[in-house]
């Protein structure tokens, strides 16, 4: 039996319009992410794949049609609710991993927990923790353009997971590495995600990234379908082979927004 769902799409639709022309991004999308799973949506260049992941990231709004998050309705929300909502159950993970280049690694990754309400100290014991678990224990005072692009990448994968989101959205997340760096961020991406029990959502061109999915699908012309199961017996195996994580402490996200 399958666990809540933790985002579950219904009907939704997105035009954008430009003067006369009209452009029908999305097109009647039915979607469900299940809890901490690992899910992957590929297609075509225009097909709406970035569309429909700022949608449910709430970074934009449909024309029709329902997103529920966690069991909120956040069409219906306004926009203080969506900045806390965003902020506190949304990791975001992009192509150009987005890093301040004016603040270290652990800096770049303490910063989003001291805008949620964290205490400094514990944002910086998490900070450092999401850092060595992505396995840059050795560069937290480097600043951004003294890392390797897949270092980077892996600062915004900690970052994204630092304020233990329930879904993490990646948008090719690989697109700007070569195939054996996006292949290692991508496996760093998944173990840290599921230590973490969230829930992933990444689209992309890669197939590096869609061997990974636990579940696939794809996009065309702003329609989605499932396009297969991927879980070779050797992934499974590995799978069961993390270990058990002890649980996190106890988060403090009383901030008021
Ligand atoms: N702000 C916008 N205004 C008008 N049209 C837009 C806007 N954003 C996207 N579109 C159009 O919506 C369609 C879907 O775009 P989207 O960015 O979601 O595609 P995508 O699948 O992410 O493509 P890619 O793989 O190239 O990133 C495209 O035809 C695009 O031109
Ligand atoms: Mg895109």
């Amino acid at each position: 039996m399958e666990t809540p769902a933790i985002v579950q799409v219904t009907n939704l639709e997105k035009t954008y319009r430009l003067g006369n022309l009209t452009v029908s991004a999305l097109r009647g999308v039915d979607f469900t992410l299940q809890q901490a799973e690992f899910v992957v949506i590929t297609g075509p260049s225009g097909s709406g794949k970035t569309t429909l992941l700022n949608i449910i990231g709430t970074l934009d709004k449909p024309s029709a049609g329902r997103v529920t998050i966690d069991g909120e309705d956040i069409t219906s929300m306004k926009d203080g609710q969506l900045t806390k909502l965003r902020r506190h159950k949304i990791g975001f993970i992009f192509q150009f991993h987005n890093l301040i280049p004016v603040l270290t690694a652990l800096e770049n990754v303490e910063l989003p927990l001291l805008t949620a309400g964290i205490k400094p100290k514990a944002a910086r014991e998490r900070a450092s923790l999401m850092l060595e678990r992505v396995g840059l224990k050795e560069r937290l005072s480097h600043l951004p353009d003294e890392l390797s692009g897949g270092e980077q990448q892996r600062v915004a994968i900690a970052r994204a997971l630092a304020n233990h989101p329930k879904i993490i959205l990646a948008d090719e997340p690989t697109g700007d590495l070569d195939t054996k760096t996006g292949s290692e961020v991508v496996q760093i991406m998944y173990e840290a995600a599921k230590r973490e029990n969230a829930s992933v959502l990444v689209v992309t061109h890669d197939p590096v990234v869609e061997d990974r999915a636990e579940k696939l699908f794809e996009m065309r012309d702003g329609m989605i379908s499932r396009a297969s199961q991927q879980r070779t017996p050797r992934e499974s195996y590995r799978l069961r082979a993390i270990e058990p994580v002890p649980p996190e402490p106890a988060r403090s996200l009383s901030q008021p927004n």
